[in-house]
């Protein structure tokens, strides 16, 4: 791993995080696969913005993006700050030492990224001296247990195998390390999906204590909208590699704006659900989106303009819906047989 060189903040007071235009691709037999494609968004510090969507839309994707942790074979564009510095035109060695130490990341699957072969207090220390050389034996030990204590693992623990927790505990073990570095970005995809609804709430405690403690800014990323309004500030809806919608928590749960947002909510089983709902259809194929509005295939809403030209981008919400100008020819509601001809075409 790369000596951690401290970056040089060139903006203390604006967001943490700032990108424009964000695209990435994967390449494909086929075509590329565009699975961000044109994200903008600011996170502050201190801030929780949960990031939802269904299955395959790219939320994982604009995670590993952030972070610089893409496969091979994948592109990004577009501009990426921060805390003020551009980190796109980095050097790969530079962004490499900023992982860990100044933005962590958390993990669904623990078992995947703990070494079974490797103590946790070898964890610790590995992760710790990477970025910090200097910290003497004692430091990590200090720096390691207090981590775990803040996450209910005793200090007892500390020389045990990974196998040797449940899932819940192996998780919270995942959390401790990536904050054991205080991350001031941190990324969590999916952190409680393999755990019972008990841990979760636990890890959710967690954090929120670690929000007190710590303020770092925070990117969950969740199928659980119950998640989202118990733990975010902000929420971004992301459908077919955009972003459709954000804005707070409570102005988007108590008044979606977007079609695809609406319906997401509709799909949220409550106490007063009396029957299931789903969205019709499934997110389109991104090697090949729909033209116009990506989500007009299933938009019960969608209407003439909707199938030929992108909407525009207003308070927000990425809907022709929200156009005061639109003709009325435009604003023709859309016929499904329509659609399919100019899918065809
Ligand atoms: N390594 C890869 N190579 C090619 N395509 C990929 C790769 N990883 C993901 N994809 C494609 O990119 C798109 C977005 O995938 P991504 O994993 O980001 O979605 P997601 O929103 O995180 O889904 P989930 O909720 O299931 O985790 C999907 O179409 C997926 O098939
Ligand atoms: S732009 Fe049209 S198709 Fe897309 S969500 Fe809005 S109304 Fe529906
Ligand atoms: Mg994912």
């Amino acid at each position: 791993m790369s000596e951690y060189v401290p970056i040089e903040v060139q903006d203390t007071s604006g967001p943490v995080l700032d990108v424009r235009d964000l695209r990435v691709w994967y390449a494909s037999p086929k075509a590329p696969v565009q699975a961000v494609d044109g994200v903008t968004f600011a996170l502050n510090p201190g801030e929780v913005l949960g990031l939802v969507g269904e299955s395959g839309c790219g939320k994982s994707t604009l995670g590993r993006g952030l972070i610089g942790l893409l496969p091979r074979g994948a592109a990004v564009d577009g501009e990426l700050y921060f805390a003020g510095r551009e980190m796109l035109s980095l050097p790969a060695r530079e962004r490499e030492a900023l992982r860990g130490a100044d933005m962590g990341l958390i993990f669904q699957e623990p078992m995947t990224r703990l070494d079974p072969l490797m103590r946790v207090s070898e964890h610790f220390r590995e992760a710790l001296k990477a970025h910090e050389p200097d910290l003497s034996k004692a430091e990590v030990r200090t720096r390691a247990i207090d981590s775990l204590r803040a996450l209910g693992i005793p200090p007892t623990r500390y020389r045990n195998y990974p196998h040797e927790f449940s899932g819940g505990m192996r998780q919270r073990i995942m959390i401790a390390l990536a904050l054991a570095l205080r991350p001031k970005f941190i990324i969590a995809d999916e952190p409680t999906t393999a755990l019972d609804v008990l841990v979760e709430a636990q890890i959710l405690r967690i954090l929120a204590d670690i929000r007190q403690r710590y303020s770092p800014a925070i990117l969950l990323i969740t199928h659980n909208l119950g998640i989202v309004a118990e733990a975010c500030d902000r929420v971004a809806v992301m459908y077919a590699g955009r972003i459709v919608e954000q804005g707070s928590v409570r102005q988007v749960f108590a008044e979606p704006r977007h079609p695809y947002t609406q319906e997401l909510m509709r799909s949220v089983i409550s106490l007063k659900t009396r029957e299931l709902h789903s969205i019709a259809g499934a997110p389109p194929d991104l090697s090949d989106p729909p033209p116009g509005c990506r989500f007009h295939p299933r938009c019960p809403h969608a209407m003439r303009v909707c199938i030929e030209t992108s909407p525009p981008t207003i308070d927000d919400t990425e809907c022709w819906l929200l156009d005061r100008n639109l003709s009325t020819a435009d604003s023709t509601p859309l016929v499904r047989s329509e659609v399919s001809v100019a899918d065809e075409a």
